[in-house]
Formats: structure tokens, sequence, C-alpha cells
């Protein structure tokens, strides 16, 4: 699992990402999106400095960062399966395979396995519609999955 920044590398690109979004309106997201890209997640201790650094309250940021579901407050497995759950996949059998992978990883939408290996989140649609139920490992499309499928792929990543 991705080991939280230093504090000192933290404080150090954190004040770099505020500077480069110093003239924006309404930096906030945006810097949150940074914060996310450079650690994978944004680290609780990263809010007090925005906080700070954008003149606002810490519960404004963390209220942001909660609210939107795309950013993450801790840090992601080593591996990340997407479950379509948009109305094609549903219609598909995707209600199964969403079951079935929270069985088997042991978590909820969000979570990540207790080994470490695989972070579960939901997506809306990955192209695939005729071809669903469909999900995504690391990146990687795969049509048309079952049960079998699915505890085939996640031994691979998640023993
Ligand atoms: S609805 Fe699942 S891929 Fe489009």
């Amino acid at each position: 699992m991705p080991t939280p920044p230093a504090p000192a590398d933290l404080e150090g690109r954190l004040g770099a990402i505020l500077a480069d979004h110093a003239t924006f309106e309404g930096p906030l997201l945006p810097i949150l999106h940074a914060v996310q890209a450079e650690w994978g997640y944004v680290p609780p201790e990263a809010l007090p400095i925005i906080a700070e650094g954008l003149n606002i309250s810490r519960a404004e940021v963390h209220g942001v960062v909660s609210f939107y579901h795309d950013f993450r407050e801790e840090p992601a497995g080593r591996h990340m399966l997407k479950i379509c759950r948009a109305e094609a996949c549903q219609a598909r059998g995707g209600q199964g395979i969403e079951a079935a992978a929270k069985a088997r990883l042991g978590v909820d939408w969000h979570g990540t396995s207790s080994k470490g290996g695989v972070t579960l989140e939901p997506v809306y649609c990955l192209g695939l519609c005729a071809n669903g139920p469909a999900m995504m490992l690391d990146g990687r499309v795969v049509a048309r999955v079952d049960e079998a499928r699915l505890k085939s792929l996640l031994e691979e990543v998640d023993a």
C-alpha cells in the first residue's frame, strides 16, 4: 500500500501546488485534484495547509473532499477494480458481479481489501454496454464478466 508523504515533502510540494493556483478563481477544486494527482489521495495532513493557504476553514476543505467521491481520503490499494454500475450492465447481471466482488474482497465501494491489494470503485459506463457486465482492472477493460472470470482476475492480483 502506498505510504503517506513525509511531512517535509508534503509541505514543500503543497506549497508549490498552492503557488501554481494562486491566480485561479475558485482554486480549491483544482488544488485538490493536483494533490490527488501527486499522492493518489488527499492526505489529511494537507487539509490545514490548504485551508491556511486559501484563508478558509479546514472544515470547508474537508467538506469538499468528502462531498466528491472522486477524492480519496486514504491511499488506494496496489490495484484498482472499477465495476460498471450503469443501466445496461445492471440489466446484464452487473449487480451479481458487484456482490461477488464485494464478498471476495471483503469491502464496500471505495474500500480496499485487507491485504491492501485491491480498491473497489464504481464507474458509470465503460463504453462496453452491449458486452456487459463490464469492469476495469488497472486500466484493462474486461467485458462479459461472470463470477468465474471475476474470481480468476482477482486471484491474479489479490491472492
Ligand atoms: S453501461 Fe456498463 S459499459 Fe456502458
